[in-house]
């Protein structure tokens, strides 16, 4: 089958002919349909933690498409379901295995391409926001808002009450931050009026620094990435003073429903008209390797989702 190979340089990705999936016994095989990237992706691919993805691997998790082969245990959708899952891996490509803990059925009002960019991004949003107490009129602060887990992050937060101010590099990369229940929209962490309830950070360097300088007392800071590479630096002598504040590390994975449970969350709140994926970018996959290029320099507000036509 066809599927975008990593090339192992700038290019990112290639088409190459890539074997068949060979599902585990809880998996069914999905024919994808659209798929999403991400900018967690790029970064494994490039090496910007550990060793850069080997060449010939086929990245991808963020899959929409029909089931064509249905779980040998007997568990999940049948095959003819329309669905949408969150893979482990292996996603950019015609047909992907997905575990039936990670898939769920999708109703003929969501379109492809908006689910595809809910299963990371979304997830990531919503199990954030889980770890905020008593959310209602607290007050949060995220940064890199104007990204795919940013403008989920901005939606739910606001639905759950909390005054969000969202960090956008520029006013046509937070444009729709607003109406998504921003209270404020800034171009800068300098800009945000503290004392902030919750910080929600996943840009690292002086960001992440001057973010920390806005926490309330006793507040929470929620450290869940770090796009611009650079790391955080951090002197104690400077919060000796402050009522001390929590610092939680972030990891998506580390939740106690399934990516099934909660992908049934957003598929309802998209459906219900409750969440609205931003899709800054669609294109055929022919065109994933620019799409990741401008995902990576920034150019693209929300989620990119690329489809396959049949
Ligand atoms: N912990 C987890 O489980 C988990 C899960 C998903 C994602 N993540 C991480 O969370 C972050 C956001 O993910 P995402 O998929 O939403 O990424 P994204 O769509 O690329 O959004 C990242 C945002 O960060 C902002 N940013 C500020 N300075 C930047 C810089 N120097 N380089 C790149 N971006 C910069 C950009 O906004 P402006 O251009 O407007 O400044 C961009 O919109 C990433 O670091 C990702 O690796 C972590």
């Amino acid at each position: 089958m066809k599927a975008l190979a990593a090339t192992g340089d700038r290019t990112l990705v290639r088409f190459a002919d890539a074997p068949e999936p060979a599902p585990a016994a809880d998996a069914a095989v999905i024919q994808v349909e659209a798929f999403s990237v991400n900018r967690g992706e790029i970064l494994a691919m490039t090496g910007a933690y550990g060793t850069p993805t080997a060449p010939g691997t086929v990245m991808g998790q963020d899959v929409v498409g029909r089931v064509v082969a249905a779980a040998a245990d007997g568990s999940g959708p049948a095959v003819g379901t329309r669905v949408v899952g969150h893979a482990d891996g292996g996603g950019w490509a015609e047909r992907v295995p997905v575990p039936t803990s990670a898939l769920v059925e999708l109703p003929d009002a969501v379109p492809a391409t908006t689910a595809a960019a809910l299963p990371l991004a979304g997830l990531t949003a919503l199990r954030l926001l889980r770890h905020v107490e008593a959310p209602a009129d607290k007050k949060a602060l995220i940064t890199g808002a104007s990204g795919g887990v940013g403008h989920y992050l901005v939606e739910l937060a606001t639905a759950a009450g909390i005054a969000v101010t969202a960090v956008a590099a520029a006013p046509e990369r937070g444009a729709r931050l607003a109406e998504l229940g921003a209270a404020k929209v800034v171009h800068g962490v300098a800009h945000a009026d503290g004392p902030f309830d919750v910080i929600f950070e996943s840009v690292g360097g002086d960001v992440f620094a001057d973010a920390l300088a806005r926490i309330a007392p006793g507040g929470t800071v929620l450290w869940f990435g770090q796009a611009s590479l650079q790391p955080i630096r951090l002197s104690f002598f400077d919060y000796l003073t402050v009522t001390p504040f929590t610092l939680k590390h972030f990891p998506h994975w580390v939740a106690d429903t399934t990516d099934a449970e909660d992908l049934r969350v957003l598929v309802e709140l998209t459906a219900t008209g409750r969440l609205h994926p931003e899709l800054g970018r669609v294109a055929d996959w022919a065109e994933t390797a620019h799409v990741l290029a401008d995902l990576n320099n920034r150019r693209i507000r929300g989620n990119a989702v690329l489809t396959i036509t049949a």
